[in-house]
């Protein structure tokens, strides 16, 4: 397919992140730390997040441009009131594969009425299945069973699942075999992250970074995997499969491997500014712009002119010296 826009670097946009909640249950210390986001941090007013109609308006802009899949992101979407309404307003109103970033809390309770509206996938953050370190990772003493439940009832509504977990050396890196022993022959496919340097809060350093090359060898000790090719042009995760056959497990080596020449993503935070990347600095207002009653078409070639213009490719330029620049917090953005 012809890309209906490039960027400087020839890559189309072809998938649309749409956080729709700053907030979240969980203080994941690699996201949310406590300390800073149960008291100096401010959450967004219900005022400035963007309806579900101002979403639906740029959600079909985007796939006017090539998007194709759209994932909602947090925070913690399903704490935004009404989320099952809007999967079934983007399913309705775009042919785009509709999906979900979640950590699982709410899953359980919801998974059916997600179903229901439209939603083609799901993806659960679980980072352990060892309650202790799992807990210390959430910092709110949330159980690995109610996850685990969580995954389950999606799976049995219908939902194909996948599970990500980030890794942070010397917090859950012992128990990545037992995750890949846990998960292999489910169906759901496992895939572990190299904790990033998103935000500023979280106080990331090089030290913490297990590379995926480590966890690949560390598996494949115990469950031997071979590489398979991606599914698509810009896939994040490489995929790995187990060579008995029990399904594949996958890699997200964005630190040590990093995948900007094939980026394709675009972002819009929950108050509807629009970000080229993960770790962008300045964005488009997009509420405003909305609110000020600009119609599809203009809103389309708003965007078409960001598009055009985009140069970004943190990853590949990451260096001590940018660990330190200021950045939007992952859990504005939703990863
Ligand atoms: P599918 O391949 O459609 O299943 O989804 P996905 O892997 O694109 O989405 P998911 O939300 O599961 O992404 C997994 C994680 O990869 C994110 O939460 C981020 O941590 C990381 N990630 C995704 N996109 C990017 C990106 O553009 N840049 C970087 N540096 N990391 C990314
Ligand atoms: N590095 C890598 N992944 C992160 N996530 C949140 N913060 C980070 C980070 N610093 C992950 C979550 C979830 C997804 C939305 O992003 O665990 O899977
Ligand atoms: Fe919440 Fe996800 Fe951030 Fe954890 S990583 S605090 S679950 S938004
Ligand atoms: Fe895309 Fe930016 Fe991530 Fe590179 S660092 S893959 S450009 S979002």
């Amino acid at each position: 397919m012809i890309p209906v826009v490039v960027d400087t670097r020839r890559r189309p946009v072809r998938d649309l992140r749409l956080s729709v909640t700053d907030r979240c249950n969980f203080r994941c210390r690699y996201c949310m730390p406590a300390e800073i986001f149960n008291r100096e941090y401010e959450f967004l007013k219900r005022d400035l997040l963007l309806t579900f109609e101002e979403i639906v308006t740029l959600a079909r802009a985007f796939e006017q441009l090539g998007v194709e899949k759209i994932r909602l992101t947090g925070g913690e979407p399903l704490l935004r009131k009404g989320i099952e309404q809007l999967i079934a307003m983007l399913a309705g109103a775009t042919g785009c594969e509709v999906t979900l970033t979640t950590n699982g809390s709410l899953l359980a309770r919801k998974a059916e009425a997600l179903v229901s509206a439209g939603l083609d996938r799901v993806t659960v953050s679980l980072d352990s299945l060892d309650d202790a370190t799992f807990m210390a990772m959430n910092d709110v003493g949330f159980p690995v069973a109610a996850v685990l439940d969580g995954i389950e009832v999606a799976s049995r509504a219908g939902l194909p699942v996948k599970v990500n977990a980030v890794v942070k050396r010397g917090v859950n890196d012992g128990g990545v075999v037992d995750m890949a022993r846990h998960f292999r022959g489910t169906g759901h496919i496992l895939r572990f992250i190299e904790y990033m340097d998103v935000g500023v809060t979280n106080g990331w350093r090089m030290d913490d970074v297990v590379p995926a090359a480590e966890l690949v060898r560390a598996i494949d000790a115990e469950f031997p995997i071979e590489p398979v090719a991606p599914n698509y042009r810009g896939e994040v995760a490489k995929r790995w499969r187990y060579a008995d056959g029990a399904g594949e497990v996958g890699f997200i080596a964005s630190v040590t491997q990093p995948f900007c020449a094939t980026c394709t993503r675009a972002r819009i935070s929950a108050e509807g500014m629009l970000y080229t990347c993960l770790f962008a600095v300045k964005g488009t207002d997009f509420r405003k712009i909305l609110r000020s009653g600009a119609d599809k078409e203009e809103i389309v070639r708003t965007i078409r002119r960001i598009w055009e213009a985009r140069d970004d490719r943190y990853s590949e330029i990451r260096s001590e010296a940018t660990v330190d620049l200021p950045k939007i917090e992952m859990s504005y953005i939703g990863g």
